[in-house]
């Protein structure tokens, strides 16, 4: 558990609008007075090394076999933390951050089959007492996420470009971390970006207001 800040995670398939609603969110919580930091995994913004480790997962060309996927994002992540997340933490802020855990459980752990204890285990070296605090999770059908990314001609990574069974997994392992875990919050992406924000936004602000 973070220590002075609050460390607010967002998790979902490709496509379910993570990245939209995170950039609005933290623009709505800034102008109401919240300190605020923004980054994203694989990656993160603010760390060199960890972006460059992100161009190495991600690049369609390299062929990755899923144990050094697991520890390239565990790497990228123990970085990630102690440059940019921690300090944010320490300093008093909500931190918020698209991906992080969660994601290795899902993708590696349950899609790549290396199984979740092991990769918790990897990640528990990278990310110390950082874990996070709250996990919004933006549920949606990744024949929908997929197809939105389809039709905004977006490029596709590495990753994205598994056959939809896999996406389909994902999902089923994201459902299944929420339900065991009250850390998160499930909101259903497959609604209008209006409904989706305004869910979020009420959702998050009462955990946070609740908080400690
Ligand atoms: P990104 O371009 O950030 O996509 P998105 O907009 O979907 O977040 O690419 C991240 C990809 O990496 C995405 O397919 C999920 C995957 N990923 C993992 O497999 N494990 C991880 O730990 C993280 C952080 C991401």
């Amino acid at each position: 558990m973070s220590q002075k800040g609050i460390f607010v995670v967002f998790e979902g398939v490709e496509g379910c609008g993570k990245s939209t609603v995170i950039k609005w969110l933290s623009e709505s919580l800034q102008s109401e007075g919240y300190g605020i930091y923004l980054t994203r995994e694989p990656g993160g913004k603010g760390s060199d090394l960890a972006e460059s480790i992100r161009q190495l997962i991600l690049n369609p060309e390299n062929n990755v076999y899923p144990e050094t996927e697991a520890y390239l994002f565990a790497a990228s992540r123990a970085q990630h933390v102690r440059e940019v997340i921690a300090p944010h933490i320490e300093k008093g802020e909500i931190v918020l951050c698209d991906r992080f855990v969660h994601s290795s459980l899902a993708y590696q752990g349950v899609g790549r089959k290396l199984g979740q204890d092991q990769v918790n285990n990897i990640n528990q070296l990278a990310i110390g007492k950082y874990w996070p605090d709250i996990i919004v999770l933006l549920d949606l059908d990744p024949v929908i996420g997929l197809g939105r990314k389809e039709k905004g001609n977006m490029s596709k990574d590495r990753i994205d470009s598994e056959v939809m069974s896999f996406h389909q997994t994902i999902r089923g392992a994201y459902l299944k971390m929420a339900s065991e875990d009250d850390r998160f919050i499930i909101v259903d992406a497959s609604q209008s970006l209006e409904k989706v924000k305004d869910d979020v936004y009420r959702l998050l602000i009462e955990k946070i207001k609740t908080w400690k």
